[in-house]
């Protein structure tokens, strides 16, 4: 009998086809993120599971699992999986860093320039017929990126690589981290060390780029948002979860910060219903940090090599722990 591997979303075709050699596949079609109660009852019997950002893997799933060996998520963040209780029942987990760090940046400096630069809003002004004011010295005006205080919460691999972005457009960098990166690192980068009440204070725009847990749950709240300047910009492409967006949206709306350039949000997808789609001083993107062609497809390549080695009773290429 072929072992069985569940996908909670599809994949590449190259990735199905390889997964289809080896194992007995099944992909979720339907509702995303996948219902709970659908998720528990495939999990009772599958050997491997292939599952997304916002699949919800708590103990409670993972406890009715028989055979499991391996969850293996196409993300580098895994904040939608209980590593601990995996670990525990001797469950491998693979994730997919480092192939999305540049897209990742990239994507934080885009949604930089567009709050700064108001593309996007001045988009909807053309696509709703309300450009009126041709070259008006006080119209549509943004603010300079040289010589601001670009502000990094977290500077691993995607931190560091904005940070390069930033450094080429002449902006000034400051940061902080759980551990201080070392003095040569933070010369080359052109980076400084500060605390992170130095940080909100003192940045003009802030990139979030720490995981979710639960130190850093909503730790952008109404309390931080007073302490920063009223002209700073927030962007996150990290978790939505590490912001209180109920206050994000009252601090935008009083124009308590300037405005923010985001890619994820507490529950996703957010509809046009949501408050934040009602603001003009925000950005807004569907969760797409890493989609670019070259990189999901490394991502499902690193996806597929995770499950075999976990299905083989191996560590993964990239592990969480275990
Ligand atoms: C991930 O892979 O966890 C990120 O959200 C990519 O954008």
């Amino acid at each position: 009998m072929r072992k069985k591997v569940f996908l909670t979303r599809t994949l590449h075709d190259f990735a199905l086809k390889e997964l289809r050699k080896k194992y007995q596949i099944e992909v979720h079609k339907g509702k995303i993120p996948i219902p709970q109660s659908k998720l528990r009852s495939k999990i009772k019997d599958i050997d491997g599971l292939i599952c997304f950002p916002y699949d919800i893997i708590n103990k409670e799933t993972i406890e009715l699992a028989k055979n499991l060996r391996v969850i293996s998520t196409y993300s580098v963040g895994f904040d939608h999986i209980d590593t601990k209780y995996a670990k525990e029942k001797k469950i491998r987990v693979g994730y997919t860093p480092e192939v999305l760090t540049d897209a990742t940046a990239d994507l934080a400096f885009l949604l930089l320039l567009d709050s700064l630069r108001r593309v996007s809003e001045g988009d909807r002004i053309i696509r709703d017929g309300k450009w009126k004011v041709v070259y008006g010295a006080h119209d549509y005006v943004g603010v300079d990126l040289q010589g601001k205080t670009l502000g990094i919460l977290g500077l691993g691999r995607i931190g560091q690589t904005l940070a390069k972005r930033a450094k080429a457009f002449d902006m000034k960098i400051i940061y902080h981290n759980r551990n201080r990166i070392s003095k040569t690192k933070e010369k080359s980068l052109g980076t400084k060390y500060v605390s992170f009440e130095k940080l909100i204070s003192q940045s003009d725009v802030i990139s979030i780029h720490v995981p979710h847990t639960k130190e850093t749950d909503k730790m952008f709240n109404m309390k931080v948002f007073k302490k920063m300047k009223d002209t700073v910009f927030l962007i996150n492409t990290s978790r939505g979860k590490v912001v209180n967006e109920k206050d994000l949206v009252v601090a935008l709306k009083k124009k308590i910060i300037a405005g923010a350039g985001l890619d994820v949000f507490e529950q996703e997808p957010i509809g046009k219903g949501h408050p934040l789609t009602k603001l003009q001083n925000v950005v807004l993107a569907p969760h797409i940090g890493s989609s670019t062609k070259e990189t999901r497809s490394k991502m499902a390549e690193i996806t597929v090599k995770n499950l075999n080695l976990g299905m083989n009773g191996k560590k993964p290429i990239y592990s969480v722990g275990y």
